[in-house]
């Protein structure tokens, strides 16, 4: 992981964003809600640039920011996105309007393990971006991936969780190291994957970078 001193130097480097931009940072700082840490966003954000999806599939939009996001850097592209979190929903909404985002983005509301027919009618999506309940990954990729374009690609954030996946025997409340070994056996089964080629970056909470093979 990166220390917190480059973490500061990059973010020094990073050019302000718009103001309603940084409103939505702001408004997650006081209010609690995790968004993805800045290095991390502008890490994403490039990779999509290189890659240049049409249709992106988000599961966790919290309010909104790496969605809108992800809108403000690829004009052209159409996301959809799931929440389950019934206030932060309508605060996603909120912002994309403030954003003039909304006709790129459209945010479904429910659990993402029970939206599949719903996300199907909008798929095929040329890349996803796995970003919700961390000890539930396995099943969002699973259910998730056949909607991917050949050659799509699957962003995972929080794989390196804070570094406590590199050291989970010495975590000491237990639903915390049952979280950790799931992320764990997360990144194991993810590396092994027959049909995906995956790269672990050590940027922002860590995030996994998974190619389809597209054979
Ligand atoms: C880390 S936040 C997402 C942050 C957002 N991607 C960003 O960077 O701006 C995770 C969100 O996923 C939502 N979530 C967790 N599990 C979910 C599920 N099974 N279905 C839908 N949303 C879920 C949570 O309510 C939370 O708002």
């Amino acid at each position: 992981m990166l220390s917190p001193e480059v973490t500061s130097y990059l973010e020094a480097l990073i050019p302000k964003r718009e103001r309603e931009i940084e409103e939505i940072e702001q408004y997650a700082k006081e209010h609690n809600v995790p968004i993805m840490e800045l290095v991390g966003i502008e890490a994403m954000l490039q990779i999509l640039k290189l890659v240049q999806p049409a249709k992106i599939l988000e599961i966790g939009t919290a309010i909104g920011y790496s969605a809108i996001r992800m809108a403000k850097a690829l004009p052209n592209a159409n996301i959809v996105t799931l929440e389950r979190d019934k206030e932060r929903y309508e605060r996603a909404l909120f912002y994309i309007e403030k954003t003039n985002t909304a006709k790129q983005i459209h945010v479904l509301f429910g659990d993402a393990l029970h939206l599949y027919e719903e996300v199907a009618d909008y798929g095929p999506f040329d890349a996803m971006f796995i970003d919700a309940a961390k000890g539930q990954y396995l099943r969002f990729f699973e259910m998730y991936e056949p909607l991917l374009s050949k050659n799509g690609i699957i962003i995972t954030d929080n794989v390196l969780f804070k570094g406590l996946v590199a050291r989970a025997e010495q975590i000491e409340t237990k639903r915390l190291r049952n979280l950790v070994k799931k992320i764990c056996a997360y990144n194991e089964w993810l590396m092994d994957h027959p049909r995906y080629d995956t790269v672990i970056l050590p940027v922002g909470d860590g995030m996994a970078i998974s190619k389809k093979r597209g054979e």
